[in-house]
């Protein structure tokens, strides 16, 4: 067994020492144990940068936007503005107006599950997404198939809760209207090669919706490298604020969208015996007040995330993953599933003999340890996998491996409690 307190190890997690001054939350105790945060891809904790963004922006700039005619709603106007082109660049858009601020990747699959969905998929039609999508990214489509009398193709995933890209070609065909496929697992971390599928999907004229809720943390994603014609992800998940989110569109496919919700913001002029004139996206997509302070928490969080550099965020990725499937994978009873360290993107799922995935969520909570257990909103891929869910470790950039010494060191410990005696097949979201 390598040590993970070993000089070279440890060295290379140094980002975590570095940046974990960064978040105050972290300087938190419960117990006597310091705080563990390994819940990272349910949400992040929060730099101060963003903190401070967040409370400069109410203390001297806060107004509504794209409405008044005064110094502070420009202020504000401009805030927001300059936070969507922060975005673009961060994911490498080639317009700002191809940056839609949503409240999350949930809200960003409904709209457009309601809107490009409804123009695209009709009876008879097939959208086809994978077997490890989560709720938010399987849901809509769902619905959408049983209120159009589409036809939802599920392609499954292998024994190691990987997806064959030939299988998904498989599922291309003459009546595909689009495809929505997840990044990267929130269950196992898989990384998909979302741009092997894309290529494959635009063979068949198939526009592709990707979500990268779990990917946008861990690597650099560039939209258009991906040539993905929609990209969408949550804002709390990399260390913005909550309710903060993008939904990316190819200009072209954004800009005719019918609106979503109607309101305040979306229009160019309403007269009440003339149809309605909508203004272009993103605005047309983004109708009542915005969150502007979340944008300029997000925008902040960019910044924060591009000075640390995503090669040193890649490579503490896969320091921390290797540790976990070494050092955690090694405590007897504790089975690691999937390949983690593959593709490393920060998230490593286990399942302990014979012990409930709750008993162990509350046994390391009890230490200090916070971490998630049960089907992780992904209810049908858990199925594959493990009846009453996983218990998830999953990374950021504040995480060490010493961290993962003592989760090691508290799974040792585990013993079966309330869950696996009396609610042994019970499972949670
Ligand atoms: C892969 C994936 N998609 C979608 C979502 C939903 O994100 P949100 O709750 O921020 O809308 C999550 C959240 O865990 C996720 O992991």
């Amino acid at each position: 067994m390598t040590n993970v307190m070993s000089p070279g190890r440890g060295s290379r997690s140094s980002l975590g020492q570095r940046v974990r001054a960064d978040f105050p939350i972290l300087e938190q105790s419960f117990d006597g144990n310091p705080l563990v945060y390994l819940d990272n891809a349910a949400t992040t904790q929060k730099p101060r940068a963003v903190l401070d963004a967040l409370v400069g922006y109410y203390a001297r700039a806060n107004s509504n936007v794209g409405r008044g005619y005064h110094r502070l709603a420009f202020a504000a106007t401009d805030a927001y503005e300059e936070s969507r082109a922060v975005v673009q660049r961060a994911i490498n858009a080639e317009h700002p107006d191809e940056v839609v601020f949503v409240p999350g990747t949930t809200a960003a699959m409904n709209m457009l599950a309601d809107t490009f969905g409804r123009a695209t998929v009709s009876e008879g039609d097939q959208v086809v997404v994978t077997g490890m999508e989560h709720n938010s990214n399987l849901l809509p489509w769902r619905r959408l198939c049983e209120a159009t009398g589409a036809e939802l193709v599920v392609v499954q995933t292998d024994e190691q809760g990987a997806l064959n890209p030939s299988r998904f070609a498989d599922a291309m065909g003459p009546r595909v209207r689009l495809a929505a496929v997840t990044h990267v697992s929130n269950v196992l971390g898989t990384v998909n090669p979302v741009r092997e599928l894309i290529d494959t999907a635009h063979r068949w004229e198939v526009p592709v919706v990707v979500d990268g809720a779990q990917a946008i943390p861990h690597r650099q994603v560039d939209v258009r490298d991906l040539n993905a014609d929609f990209y969408c992800f949550s804002g709390h998940k990399v260390y913005g604020p909550m309710s903060t989110g993008v939904l990316y569109g190819k200009r072209d496919l954004l800009t005719d969208l019918p609106p979503w919700q109607v309101g305040g913001g979306t229009v160019k002029d309403v007269r009440a015996d003339e149809p309605v004139r909508y203004v272009p996206a993103p605005a047309r997509l983004e109708a009542g007040t915005p969150n502007v302070a979340g944008a300029v928490g997000l925008a902040a969080a960019f910044d924060y995330l591009t000075e640390i550099g995503w090669s040193d965020i890649r490579r503490h990725d896969e320091t921390l993953v290797r540790a976990a499937v070494e050092e955690v994978g090694d405590v007897p009873g504790v089975r690691v599933l999937g390949n983690p360290a593959a593709d490393p993107s920060g998230i490593v799922s286990l399942v302990v003999d014979g012990i409930h995935p709750y008993d162990v969520c509350g046994h390391l909570d009890h230490n200090g340890i916070a971490i998630r257990a049960g089907v992780h909103c992904a209810n049908t891929f858990v199925d594959t996998l493990d009846p009453v869910g996983t218990v998830r470790l999953s990374f950021a950039v504040y995480n060490t491996v010493e961290e993962l010494e003592l989760v090691s060191r508290a799974l040792r410990t585990v013993e079966p409690g309330l869950w696996t005696t009396e609610h042994p097949t019970e499972r949670f979201l």
